[in-house]
């Protein structure tokens, strides 16, 4: 939709781009060097993984000790991003895109829930991922939010 405009103002005639412009805030460290490697979906249990925080965001990382339980989320940047039904090998049928965890989406984004087992400067050992070993990281989030005044 044209936004309106003030005196003298000029806007262009084309559509304000959607793009998201997300920043790659490091990248994360797992055994898997090939995406037919990974599990399908990370366990607790599973093996460790690190992210590595790049500079300036792992000042950002302050107080993450604090946490069990961290929701992170990653760039799955080899997938294909066309499809919209999906014929998954370990699925009875076709279902939608939006109806799969798949990592062919329209923006490749993965979320999986995992436990934090160190800290070491920028490194987070964790357990819980399922991404091929240099993923790009796109955010980290604790489970739950810091008892108040802690
Ligand atoms: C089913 S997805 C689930 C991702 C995340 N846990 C979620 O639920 O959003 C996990 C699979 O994505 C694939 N994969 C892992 N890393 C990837 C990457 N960097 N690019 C594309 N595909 C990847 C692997 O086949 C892996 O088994």
């Amino acid at each position: 939709m044209t936004q309106p405009t003030r005196k003298d103002e000029v806007a262009a005639d084309a559509p304000v781009s959607e793009d998201a412009t997300l920043t790659f805030i490091g990248r994360i460290e797992t055994p898997w060097p090939r995406r037919e490697d990974c599990p399908r979906r990370g366990r607790l249990d599973g093996p460790e993984c690190t992210l590595i925080v790049d500079p300036p965001w792992d000042r950002a990382l302050e107080g993450i000790e604090g946490f069990e339980g961290l929701d992170i989320l990653y760039w799955l940047h080899q997938s294909r991003r066309d499809l919209l039904i999906q014929n998954p090998a370990h699925a009875d049928r076709v279902r939608g895109t939006f109806a799969l965890r798949s990592p062919i989406r329209p923006n490749p984004i993965g979320l999986s829930r995992v436990r934090l087992v160190r800290r070491a400067g920028n490194r987070l050992v964790v357990r819980g991922l399922d991404c091929v070993d240099g993923t790009p990281l796109l955010d980290i989030k604790p489970e739950t939010c810091p008892a108040a005044g802690a």
